[in-house]
């Protein structure tokens, strides 16, 4: 007889625990572990009696031919995407609640509608009217997009193998009920079971989904973590309030690159894609001390962004380290390389680094950067005019050659700049396009720039 097992699972990253906590152990956050009812049942005893068909490798190809790529008209989504939709693939859009996804998702919509597939658009959050409504505003209304407010899986399921659309989206899968689970919508094992209908339905069906998914602060409700497995391509929507920047970053890609970005800004009709990033994050850039120009790569583009440091002295006993848009343990790591190497301290300060127009930069080629940046603003001393800086560090304090150093000094001579600071050995044929500073260690770096 099965046991009945209570298990606690956190509603941020799906880890099931034995006991209550208030903390969950393997995210960290607080206040997310919930009582789960469970829907796990024992493992099956014996062979099943139906058998599971096999394919050879190499006949894939006689299977009936893949679709090609649905391309949506929207090139920031497309290439996030990994060059367009794949069919069958299942999509999770996550993203902080009134970031824009119901508004990025209807705009896709309108665009693959219009590019002749069919796509039928289920809001659980709204009603078809107002789903509408938004639709007109953002100038779809001639869209052939199909709208269902509902949020009854099985009814979806239903509608959707009726209609067999190319792309189906669900917003949000937190609102999905499966009426087989016994506990409420938003729970982990609702919105597990939902997105685990939808996705294999997806597979089954030759139907791509896109699931939106809140990132949610409170316990009551499962984020968008607790599915990322579940699906083939991960992509948030990610972006500060008050600013009008979105960036669209896939996370976890199977069929392309991860870490790519799309960039939109949130106006009054919509979101409008921005073509070219690195002259909107250099756009509010004043020249001053604790300012550096990276030359980054996202995905597969080079992308320049500002990041900037301040360096006061602290009140505190334990000094501030404030970062927004980087790794703050990182960062640790630069300020102890400077303090150790270079002898430059900053002990007794409180440090802020920032990288600007809500930008989130991972590359370890920023180290250089963000280490300019800090001395910049600890010795009071802007760089020069038209520089753009990147390298990694490493804890001896030598700096280390990144790559694609030729794409990243095109882009950046492409807005105007005429210098970059760089490791010295960094590969590149050909002439640069804008003269080039090779450094090798930490101090003769310090030096030779301040
Ligand atoms: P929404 O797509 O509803 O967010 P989400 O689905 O992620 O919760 O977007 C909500 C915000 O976007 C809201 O604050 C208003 C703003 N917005 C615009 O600025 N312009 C527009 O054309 C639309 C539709 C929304
Ligand atoms: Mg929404």
């Amino acid at each position: 007889m099965a046991k009945n097992t209570t298990s606690y699972i956190c509603t941020s990253c799906g880890t099931v625990h034995k006991k209550w906590a208030g903390r969950c152990e393997n995210c960290g956050e607080w206040n997310t572990i919930t009582e789960d009812a469970g829907t796990g049942s024992a493992a099956p005893k014996a062979l099943g009696k139906s058998r599971g068909r096999t394919v050879e490798l190499t006949d894939l190809s006689a299977e009936e031919a893949p679709l090609p790529r649905q391309l949506s008209g929207l090139d920031e989504l497309d290439r996030v995407l990994g060059g367009g939709l794949v069919p069958a693939s299942a999509t999770l859009v996550g993203g902080d609640p009134g970031i824009g996804k119901s508004t990025l998702l209807l705009q896709a919509a309108g665009a693959y509608a219009r590019s002749g597939a069919g796509v039928v658009y289920v809001s659980g959050e709204e009603a078809a009217a107002q789903v509408r409504m938004r639709g007109q505003r953002l100038g779809l209304a001639d869209a052939p997009v199909k709208l269902a407010a509902e949020t009854n899986l099985r009814d979806i399921l239903t509608t959707l193998e009726a209609e067999r659309p190319r792309l189906a989206i669900i917003d949000s899968i937190q609102t999905m009920w499966a009426d087989h689970v016994d506990s409420a919508p938003g729970s982990v094992s609702q919105v597990r079971a939902a997105a685990h209908e939808l996705v294999s339905f997806a597979k089954r069906r030759g139907v791509s989904v896109m699931l939106v998914g809140h990132v949610t602060k409170e316990g009551q409700i499962a984020g968008p973590r607790v599915v990322e497995h579940m699906v083939d391509t991960v992509l948030y929507f990610e972006g500060e309030r008050g600013h009008p920047f979105r960036i669209l970053r896939a996370v976890k890609n199977r069929f392309g690159p991860a870490d790519e970005i799309g960039v939109f800004e949130m106006t009054g009709a919509g979101l409008a894609e921005v073509a070219n990033p690195s002259a909107l994050f250099l756009s509010e850039r004043g020249q001053a001390s604790g300012s550096v120009v990276f030359a980054g790569i996202e995905g597969t583009r080079p992308v320049l962004c500002e990041i900037q440091a301040l360096v006061a002295p602290s009140p505190l006993a334990t000094p501030r380290r404030t970062v927004v848009g980087w790794d703050s343990g990182r960062l640790a790591m630069i300020l102890a390389v400077l303090e150790a190497r270079a002898g430059i301290g900053f002990g007794g300060m409180d440090v802020y680094l920032n990288v600007a127009g809500g930008l989130r930069v991972g590359e370890p080629a920023a180290d250089l950067a963000v280490a300019t940046a800090l001395v910049s603003a600890r010795q009071d001393h802007a760089l020069p005019e038209g520089t753009v800086v990147f390298g990694e560090i490493s804890l001896s304090g030598a700096l280390r050659p990144v790559p694609q150093a030729e794409a990243r000094l095109r882009e950046a001579a492409k807005l105007g700049f005429n210098r970059a600071l760089m490791p010295g050995g960094t590969r590149r044929t050909g002439p640069d396009p804008i003269a080039v500073d090779t450094l090798d260690d930490l101090p003769g770096f310090v030096e030779s720039v301040f």
